[in-house]
């Protein structure tokens, strides 16, 4: 029985990766997957976890605030508890942001969006970490595009991603003798709720998308690069093109990455 610990797993690309996984042990026969979903939604939570039995895993919905350390412990504690073990952590829970730094009053929301996106995979990798060492298991880390080259407008949300991608390149050195692989996943634009959900610059949801959302990528197109990438243990798995030839040009040259980044940031909706 294989124990994959989802956090975010009420919707977009965590619930997605949970179905994924559910109809690929499915596709296998079934009954080897157990699946560990954290959420603060309940009802979307049980929702996804429904789906996810009715194409043959086990599915527990654990409602989790990742905001908190002390329900980040209770969601891999009762992982374990009912499971036994634990193979796999997918870090993914997280908010989103759009504010230029300079129209921000109050930095309080800037503390919570570390605790979500940062904190919270810290806390659930440090209580779930003897079991996937235990398990010779795996670590997904769902950074950004964001999280590789600093986008104006969204200092916030690039920080937290950042500080991602600098703590799981660091736990994976640390991990290799453990046997316990790190996969830090870059997505770039991916066509779920996650921007009308995020912070404005006062602190309050969006409500709207400050992209433009056409040519965004399939939340299924997301997950399958992520399951793949988790499964062979690769090191990261950047997604898009363009953010291949970003990483790229900004080691080469990072005045004109800045500048189509500027000029991206024209072109987008109004943050406030
Ligand atoms: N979509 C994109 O374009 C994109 C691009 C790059 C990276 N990403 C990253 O991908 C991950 C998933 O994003 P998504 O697009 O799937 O967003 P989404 O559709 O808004 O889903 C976010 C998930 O995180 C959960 N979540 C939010 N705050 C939480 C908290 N405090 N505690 C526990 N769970 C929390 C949400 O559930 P509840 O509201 O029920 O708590 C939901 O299940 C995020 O880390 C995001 O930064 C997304």
């Amino acid at each position: 029985m294989r124990v994959v610990v989802v956090t975010g797993g009420s919707d977009g690309i965590g619930a997605e990766i949970a179905r994924r996984l559910a109809a690929r042990d499915g596709a296998a026969g079934g009954r080897n997957l157990a699946l560990v979903l954290g959420a603060r939604d309940r009802e979307k939570l049980e929702q996804v976890a429904g789906q996810c039995a009715a194409l043959g895993a086990q599915a527990l919905a654990v409602p989790t605030d990742v905001a908190d350390p002390d329900q980040c412990r209770r969601l891999i504690d009762m992982a374990e508890q009912r499971f036994g073990r634990i193979d796999v952590l997918v870090n993914n829970a997280g908010r989103s942001a759009h504010a230029l730094f300079e129209e921000v009053p109050d930095l309080g929301w800037y503390e919570e969006l570390m605790r979500i996106n940062l904190w919270g995979s810290v806390w659930c990798t440090q209580a779930a970490l003897p079991h996937l060492k235990a398990a010779r298991g795996r670590i997904v880390a769902v950074s950004s595009l964001a999280g590789l080259i600093g986008v104006p407008g969204r200092t916030a949300y690039s920080a937290s991603k950042f500080a991602m991608t600098g703590f799981f390149e660091a736990l994976r050195a640390e991990l290799k003798g453990a046997g316990v692989s790190v996969t830090i996943a870059y997505p770039g634009v991916v066509d779920t709720r996650i921007r009308y959900r995020g912070f404005n610059a006062l602190g309050q949801e969006m409500g709207s998308s400050g992209l433009r959302e056409e040519g965004a990528m399939t939340v299924q197109e997301c997950a399958r690069l992520i399951v793949d990438g988790m499964e062979a243990r690769r090191r990261e798995v950047v997604m898009t093109a363009k953010g291949k030839l970003g990483r790229l040009l900004k080691l080469l040259a990072p005045g004109l990455v800045e500048k189509m980044a500027l000029a991206a940031l024209k072109d987008e909706v109004k943050p406030l």
